[in-house]
């Protein structure tokens, strides 16, 4: 017997806890429209903000939060890549600094080891920003060859709760145009 095809163009999308963690199935919708295969995973802290099942629903996979318990087996396919976004000041520092205390955190700290496409896109207010770690630590993630959009490159200046997923999604398409 053989299993399921594997799913190609595997895109983990990293999601943690700033307000457009709750708007990110409309980007799940374009990324599946580009044939991408979408797996969510969200921190422990953006986990209580998204609406999992629904994600669940809408990606055919688990909204993982957390890491699986010894000896069960793995619910996602290999990533081919990932995306973090919104991206937080405090995942961002951890991650530059090797800490895997998420799940979320252990794939991004692996898939800089395993050299797959990153890209990150920080969601961050401007005093927070401002902090020099914050800043070292962007320019440490291009140098490791992630792909850094600007600080709040979604944010829509008319609405609140509506934002700009056409900047990633092309950020995305044209990072593979270059591979
Ligand atoms: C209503 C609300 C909005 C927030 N917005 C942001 C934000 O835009 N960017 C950010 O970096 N942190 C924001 N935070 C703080 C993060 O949620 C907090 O630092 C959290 O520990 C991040 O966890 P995570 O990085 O594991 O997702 C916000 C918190 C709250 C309660």
């Amino acid at each position: 017997m053989t299993g399921s095809p594997r799913p190609t163009r595997v895109l983990y999308l990293v999601v943690c806890a700033a307000p457009p963690a709750q708007a990110v199935g409309e980007l799940v919708e374009l990324l599946q429209e580009q044939d991408r295969t979408v797996c969510v995973i969200a921190t422990p802290r953006a986990a209580g903000w998204i609406d999992g099942a629904a994600l669940a629903e809408q990606t055919g996979y688990p909204v993982r939060h957390d890491y699986k318990q010894p000896g069960t087996p793995e619910t996602l396919p290999l990533a081919d890549a990932i995306l973090v976004v919104p991206a937080t000041f405090n995942t961002i520092n951890k991650w530059v600094a090797g800490v895997s205390d998420t799940f979320a955190l252990g794939l991004m700290n692996e898939a800089i080891g395993l050299k797959l496409p990153i890209t990150v896109v920080p969601y961050v207010k401007s005093s927070l920003a401002a902090h020099p770690t914050f800043e070292r630590n962007l320019r440490t993630l291009g140098e490791w060859g992630v792909i850094v959009l600007p600080n709040e490159v979604i944010r829509m200046k008319s609405a609140e709760y509506s934002f700009d997923w056409r900047r990633v999604v092309d950020a995305l398409h044209n990072e593979q145009a270059a591979e």
